[in-house]
This record gives structure tokens, sequence and C-alpha cells, in this order.
């Protein structure tokens, strides 16, 4: 196949155009991304997920139990664990964390706890190992008395465990203790991505950093969304001191602890140079309740006060409560109104009236802010006003694979965002089901013919990206003891060596890290589209002139030129390969990385050859 690049001509892309979406799924959050390790650590809960002793074991016959103190150690966390008797002569209690805890050689760890009672002495915080050799240890010494008081630690283990399989133990001789004690908000991080209070884990944050994403979509998802009334992600809930903070029945199946709340979403994206895509509450629950129109005002006040915590300055309300926290206002570009709205039965009264009325408001307010709607045109649907909208696309190969030109006659009156997408399962050959089946034979991890699929349907986006804003692989994350959801792009347990970069990250760690900020125009002869689909254009930062590749069920020989590139110029060329229905083993790599150098001959034709299932970025630099 023969492709001419033009010089002009063509139109500026979208500055956004690959980013991630985040959600607490899969114990991505708490469990995940959010690096406190210690799980139900103080005790949260509601009629959803009541509040338990769950992940707590007694030690030395040590009895524990859940009590409402008349004191609390405050209002949102009323309930404490409360530890008396014992058998032994060393009582006390164990976690055992997000099913285990790290124990690294080095690591400096970060501990506290809130007490309260009738205990005078040390209390042991023991890092130890199913082997009980104590890998990190540190002695507290806590005094009787009726005001809970907090008391800080920190260990660093001098030798790393051989596994995660290690619990955090908390003992105390039992002649300190001459009553009750009761303890509530025990935490313990381990050093955390620049050094971050309450922050988050460092592998997991460098897997983002390396894929150069430039925006971040969050809290949800389902997640913003809350499961039946009276639970919907209040972001007031979520900031401030821990001890403030109630939790939250999460969509997914377990108790957030809101410690992820939204300054540390907002410091995320500022870390990793994102710019957010803030998701507020649009007045409906997932299971469909909604509210009526003349009840949504108060809820309406709520994201414009939220948009206000972010942006404001310290002569607002809420841009003042932010500074008092210590931080300066973040930029906030895009706000999405809620999350699929029309997949539910509450979908009408979106379009009828909540939809509207929060643009309205927020447009008011803010006229320079991209507002969302949680739907999107493609399908028939037309948001409203300039709103854009959010695309999502869970699909199998042969369909996401067959949309190169899905957005190619979209209109541009509504930009749109790709939230959401991924291949989830193989292809069925025989069935010709063109959709996926939801739940059925999900792939466990993304499968390389699946991300070569997924990148046909991202460089479709990219020749499209004068309309679409970008694109977010989803969910990102999944803790491999205990999820919900698959295939996701990055895995992981408690150990870091098991962090897994599935094939998908690959392919967006290439496609994501060459911007094209102008796409050109293409002449194409002797072929076309299939097996192989391709865009190009230049990058105003670099200077240099860019084409990306993707190739699916056939190898393809390509002569390439750029108006303007003559004969003799060198071009980068890489390629990713790997088995075409392999997965990544957990902490390992079957993701093939091809460099190549290749020269231009006569007439500035750059020549090459790109295998089945290949995805590529050629780069001729700029002299
Ligand atoms: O990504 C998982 C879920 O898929 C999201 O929460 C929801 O928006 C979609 O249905």
């Amino acid at each position: 196949i023969s492709i001419s690049v033009a010089s002009s001509g063509g139109n500026a892309t979208s500055a956004y155009q690959y980013g991630l979406m985040f959600e607490d799924i899969n114990n991505s959050g708490d469990g995940g991304v959010y690096a406190e390790l210690i799980q139900n650590r103080a005790f949260q809960g509601d009629n959803i997920f009541p509040k338990s002793l769950d992940f707590w074991n007694a030690l030395g016959g040590a009895k524990l139990s859940l009590q409402n103190l008349t004191t609390p150690l405050s209002a949102a966390l009323p309930t404490s664990m409360q530890v008396t008797g014992g058998n032994d002569s060393t009582i006390g209690f164990s976690n055992v964390g997000f099913w285990g805890f790290p124990a690294i050689a080095g690591w400096e760890y970060k501990g506290s706890f809130w007490v309260e009672g009738d205990l005078d002495g040390n209390v042991t915080v023991c890092l130890a190992g199913d082997d009980n050799v104590a890998y990190a240890e540190a002695s507290v010494e806590v005094s009787t008395s009726s005001k809970w008081t907090q008391y800080n630690y920190t260990f660093s283990p001098t030798v790393s465990a051989p596994n995660s399989n290690n619990t955090l133990n908390f003992t105390f001789a039992a002649s300190d203790l001459t009553g009750a004690v009761n303890f509530n908000l025990l935490s313990l991080f381990p050093p955390t991505y620049k050094n971050r209070e309450n922050g988050l884990r460092v592998d997991l944050m460098d897997a983002m950093a390396d894929l150069h994403p430039a925006f971040f979509r969050m809290p949800g998802g389902n997640n913003v969304e809350g499961v039946y009334p009276p639970y919907w992600w209040n972001w007031t809930q979520t900031i401030g001191p821990l001890e403030d903070r109630p939790g939250f029945p999460g969509a997914w199946s377990y108790e957030n602890t809101n410690g992820l709340g939204l300054l540390e979403y907002l410091l995320w994206a500022q870390d990793l140079g994102m710019t957010p895509v803030l998701a507020v509450w649009s007045g409906l629950f997932l299971n469909g309740t909604f509210l009526a129109e003349d009840r949504l005002g108060p809820y309406i006040q709520s994201a414009l006060d939220e948009i206000e915590f972010c942006m404001g300055d310290a002569s607002t309300t809420y841009g003042a409560l932010r500074e008092s926290m210590g931080y300066g206002p973040f930029e906030i570009n895009f706000v999405e109104v809620g999350n699929e709205d029309s997949l539910s039965s509450g979908g009408p009264s979106y379009t009828a009236y909540r939809f509207n009325a929060f643009y309205d408001a927020i447009h008011a307010a803010y006229p320079q802010m991209t507002i969302i709607a949680s739907f999107y045109d493609v399908d028939g649907a037309t948001p409203p006003f300039n709103a854009a909208g959010d695309f999502h696309e869970y699909a199998i190969p042969v369909q996401m694979s067959s949309q190169f030109g899905y957005f190619d006659n979209y209109t541009s009156a509504h930009p749109l965002l790709i939230g959401e997408y991924a291949v989830v399962e193989y292809d069925q050959p025989g069935t010709n089901e063109p959709l996926w089946t939801a739940g059925a034979g999900r792939a466990f991890m993304p499968f390389w013919y699946g991300s070569v699929a997924e990148a046909i349907f991202l460089l479709g986006a990219e020749r499209n990206s004068d309309k679409i804003i970008g694109a977010s692989y989803a969910p990102g994350f999944q803790n491999l003891n205990r999820w919900e959801w698959i295939p996701d792009l990055i895995s992981f347990d408690a150990n870091p060596a098991h962090t897994t970069l599935s094939t998908s990250w690959h392919m967006l760690e290439l496609l994501g890290g060459t911007r094209i900020t102008e796409n050109l125009p293409m002449t194409i002869t002797d072929g076309e589209y299939g097996p192989a689909y391709f865009v190009a254009g230049r990058s105003a930062v670099t200077g240099a002139h860019i084409a990306k590749f993707a190739v699916y069920n056939g190898t393809e020989s390509f002569n390439l030129t750029f108006a303007g590139v003559g004969a003799g110029a060198t071009a980068n060329l890489t390629y990713l390969t790997a088995p075409m229905n392999a997965s990544q083993p957990i902490g390992g790599n079957i993701v093939q990385t091809h460099e190549q150098t290749v020269r231009a001959g006569r007439n500035g034709v750059f020549s090459f050859k790109l295998p089945e299932y290949s995805v590529a970025v050629f780069n001729v630099a700029a002299n």
C-alpha cells in the first residue's frame, strides 16, 4: 500500500486524545491505588454493607467487639473496636490487610491509630510473616485516657518478606489492660507517590504515568451514582481529615472508606499532568430511582459547590475551604453530569429535565466549561445546547476492529468523549455473535488481538480527533484477590512484583506516547484500509512527521511519503507484536517491542513491512 501524507489541509487534533478513567471497582481504590494497607480500618458501614470486624482477628484470646461509645472518635466514625479480656500474657489483634501486606526492605512505613480507654503501656505493632518472622516492628507507648488520642509510628523492614502473606499485629501485655480499650482509624501507609500524605501506590502511579495520560475521568462510572437512595457520591463526605469521612457504600459490592476523596483525585490528576473530567451526581441511583424535577435543586447546588471547591479562589466559600486545607485552585475544564443515564429506567427523566437543569446552572456559572452528557448522539439521542457526549463501548474484537470509520460522519456540534471502552471477550467463530454477551465468556485479562482491535478503534478516534475529545480504557484496575469486572487495564495484588501491565496497556503506551497535533490528509494508492489501519500527521511540539498503524489479520507492506521529507531522511519505526490470543502472565510480559531505522529512498519513499497483529508508530524527527 502506498500512502502519501500531505503537508497541509488537515485539522488540529484534541489535546486530550489519550486519558484515564477511574472509579473504585475491583478494589482498585481501597486496596489498590489508594495506598492504605489496613482493611476495614475504621469499622465503616451502612445499610448496604453493615459494620463488621471483618479482616480483624483476636490474638492471645482477647475479646474483640464493635462498640458505639457515647463519646465516639467522631460523628463520621461512630463505631470502634473494643478489646477486653484475654487468655495469654500478651494479647491484641491483627489485620489481614487487603489480602496480605507487602513487607519490602527499605520501605519507610507510616502508621497511626486512635485509642481511648484503660490501657497503660506499650503497644507493639509488628508486620509479621506467616513464617513468624517480624519484618518490621514499632513500640508505641499508650496511656490510659477517656479522651480519644492519636498515636503515630514508623518502621522499615531490613529484609523483604518472600511473599505478601503477612499480617499487621497489635499486641500489649494483658496486665497493662485494666478494663476495656477502644481502637479506631488504624492506618498504615507504605511510601506513596511523590510522598503525599494519605497518598497513592507508587508502582500503580508509575504505570499510569508511563501512559502519558492527558485527562482523568472520575469518580465513576457507576460509582458516582450510588446503589439506591440515599446513597450517592457526596463529595462533601470525601474531604477533610479522615476522621470526618464516613465512607460510602460503593456500587461495586464493598464499602468505600472515602480516604480516596475529591482532593486525592485532584492531586492524582495534578501529579500525572492530567486534566480532570469531573463527574457530578445527576439525580439517578443505580437501581433506576431518580429525583423529581422539584427535588433537584440542592443537588445542582452541590455540584456547583463541588466545582467551586475545585476551582474557586479564596474569596469563594468553597475555594476558601480548599485553601484552608492547604491547596490552591485546580483547573477544571470538563464536567460530566452522571453516568450512562440513558441505560436506566431513569433515562427519560435525564433528557426531559435532569441534564438540562444541571447544564443551565453550570453553564451560567462557568460559560467556558465543556459540559458532558452521559449519553451520546452517535446512536440518535442528541445532547442539547453545545453539550458534549460520553460514548462507551464494550465489545468483541470483530466488532471493535470494524469501527475504524465509526466516527467519520459524527457531528462536530457535540464533541465526544470515549469515556469507557474495551474488548471484553474473544470472538466466538461460528456464532455470528456481533456483540459481547454480558457476563458470559469474559476474558480474564486483555488479550493481544483484542488490544490490536482496540488500537484500530482508537486510530479511528484519532483520525476524527477534531471532534473526539479523547478515549479512556475501562476499568483501569483489577485487584487479583477481589474483583467483579474483567478484563482490566492493570492487575495487581499486595505484592508489587505481581503488578501486570496488560497487552492493552502496552498498546496504549505506544499510541499515547506519541501525539499527532495536526492530522494531515493522505492519498492512498495500491491498496486500501484493512488489514492495516493508519493515521498520519505532524507534531507541533517536536516538529516530527508521524504515522500510526494497527495491522489486523494479514501482513502489509508500505511505501510511505511525507510531503517535504526527501530521500535519505531517516525514521524510527517502533512496533509491538505478541502471540495473537495471549494475555499477560501475572507480573510478566509477552508483548515484544521492535525498533527499526527506516531510510527514505528515491523520492523520499519509506518502505517497510508490518506483521499481522501489530501496532506501530513511525516517527521522522524534525531536522
Ligand atoms: O467500567 C465498568 C462499568 O461499565 C462502569 O461503571 C459503567 O459506566 C459501565 O457500565
